[in-house]
């Protein structure tokens, strides 16, 4: 897109009020003034910036600012009352726009002249105008640096630092480019300032990327229903589930755009199904940790409460916002709590699952869903049906080799040595338990024995383990049932 070319053709077409979005209001400014000052016909329009720090100044030529029109109200009078043609831009000007007054004297500046000499532009980061004036707008969009600019962009930065500390930046190559690549969506400003944050130490590295990740998100975020979840997790913490893993594997290449596997179609996502407590939410972490990507969590309960009956535009909005800050994973947890068939609202909920599958099926940035399910009698069927997902992958109880592998993890995971445990006995003793559970009688063993200042062993465990019932025990018919429904519909993850 040319900004300067299409900004031209709005100011042509003579439409008296001009909304721009924009996070960049400098860069919008500078153009604006170009465009302006180097109009050829026989004297140019004076150009105006107000913001209600600095009053009005006129900035096509060097003239002081008036700080006696500081005030909205006397801003817009002020621009009523003048009979030259002129151009006004009105920074900041959105939290003025839902006073009727102004919106009152817009609408006589806007239809006051027939020519239309008298152009208002209003330059904010978001910008709601009242109904009554949409007809007498239109919006220019500023668009955004592309792969290279924002290339050029990191290395002037770098640049900047070389001369300012008579050194080189250390450039790991793949974090640059990856790091370029991930900065989409991003204003110049903004990529400018979260370089700078970058290369203060000296390098670039792909330690740095999860960072500017964060930092990215925190500038994009609108206080949507999205969360940005620190917590990736390894594979290594994640023990069983091997068929899934070697999926993912399979498909990191194609997530993080690698130029070898272009021709592959790119992963869309996966749902997770099973009993609870089985490691679908950690696979979810694993999955954002293998693809080294951030994770970005869709709560669909949060969803409802906080926007309502706004709930598919704002459904929409957080897509959005996952698609710029694509590559990610966008972790949807317990979906059938947010879109289930038998919801109170069914109309809402029904619209809110096509907005949703409407995203998935024409969504072409690496945004990789990952959604999962506990209870399939809630799950709407239009969700699973084939091609949605490019996998349905069915997480059951682990079992005996998966669950030594699980112990062994906990232990680690609290400074234990699992050679000092007799796995084989914990093994069984444990025959029917989730991997939280698993976990859960560890902790509980753990306390047990700090309780009698002996160190932490097999007996301690399998005492927590005995007093356990497992979920698999209290709920079998359900597992069961789960189970059955599972075998033609899903793929065993482990
Ligand atoms: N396969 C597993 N390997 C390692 N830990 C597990 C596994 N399954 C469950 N856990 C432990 O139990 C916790 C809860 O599991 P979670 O992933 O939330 O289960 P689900 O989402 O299937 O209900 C995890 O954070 C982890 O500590
Ligand atoms: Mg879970």
């Amino acid at each position: 897109m040319d900004n300067r070319h299409d900004l031209q053709v709005i100011l042509e077409s003579r439409v008296p009020i001009i909304l721009v979005e924009s996070r960049d209001e400098t860069r919008f400014i500078d153009l604006l003034k170009d465009i302006v000052t180097s109009t050829s016909r026989s004297g140019h329009q004076p150009l105006f910036q107000w913001s209600v720090t600095n009053g009005l100044q006129r900035i096509d030529i060097d003239m002081a600012p008036q700080p006696l029109n500081a005030e909205p109200e006397k801003v817009l009078r002020h621009i009523r009352s003048v009979e030259q043609p002129g151009i006004y831009v009105l920074l900041d000007f959105h939290p003025y726009l839902d006073n009727p007054v102004h919106t009152r004297l817009l609408k006589d500046i806007a239809i006051g002249m027939p020519d239309g000499s008298r152009t208002v532009i209003l330059v904010s980061h978001k910008l709601n105008l009242p109904s009554e004036l949409e007809q007498l707008s239109a919006r220019f969009e500023m668009s955004l640096p592309d792969d290279n600019e924002r290339a050029m962009i990191v290395t002037r930065v770098v640049e900047e630092w070389n001369k300012a500390h008579s050194g080189s930046v250390a450039i790991d190559q793949k974090a640059f480019s990856l790091l370029v690549a991930n900065l989409s969506g991003l204003t110049r400003a903004d990529t400018e300032r979260l370089a700078r944050n970058l290369v203060r130490d000296g390098m670039i590295a792909e330690t740095d990327l999860p960072a500017a990740m964060h930092a990215k998100y925190e500038l994009l975020n609108r206080q949507g229903v999205l969360s940005f979840e620190y917590e990736t997790a390894k594979f290594s913490e994640l023990g069983g589930l091997n068929r899934l893993k070697t999926w993912l594997e399979q498909r990191r290449l194609a997530m993080m755009g690698d130029a070898g596997v272009s021709h592959l179609d790119p992963p869309k996502g996966l749902m997770l199904i099973g009993v609870q407590g089985c490691g679908k939410s950690l696979a979810a972490k694993a999955a954002a940790g293998i693809f080294n990507v951030p994770l970005l969590r869709l709560d669909f309960g949060a969803l409802y409460n906080k926007y309502h009956g706004e709930t598919e535009r704002n459904l929409r909005e957080s897509l959005q916002q996952a698609e710029v800050m694509s590559p990610c994973v966008l972790w949807i947890d317990e979906i059938e709590k947010g879109i289930s068939s038998g919801s109170t609202d069914s109309d809402v909920s029904r619209r809110v699952l096509g907005t949703f599958l409407t995203w998935m099926a024409e969504k072409d940035q690496s945004v990789f869903v990952v959604a999962t399910a506990n209870d399939i009698a809630r799950l709407p069927p239009e969700l699973i049906r084939k091609g949605r997902f490019d996998e349905i992958f069915f997480v059951d109880l682990p079992s005996p080799k998966v669950r030594a592998t699980i112990l062994q993890i906990h232990l680690r995971s609290r400074g234990l040595d699992p050679a000092g445990f007799d796995l084989a006995r914990l093994v069984v003793a444990s025959e029917g338990f989730s991997g939280a559970e698993i976990e859960q009688g560890v902790v509980a063993a753990l306390y047990a024995a700090h309780a009698t200042e002996a160190p932490p062993a097999t007996g301690h465990v399998l005492a927590e383990f005995e007093r356990t019932r497992p979920l698999s025990v209290v709920m079998a018919e359900k597992i069961h049932a789960l189970r059955a429904w599972a075998a033609d519909r899903t793929v065993a993850a482990d």
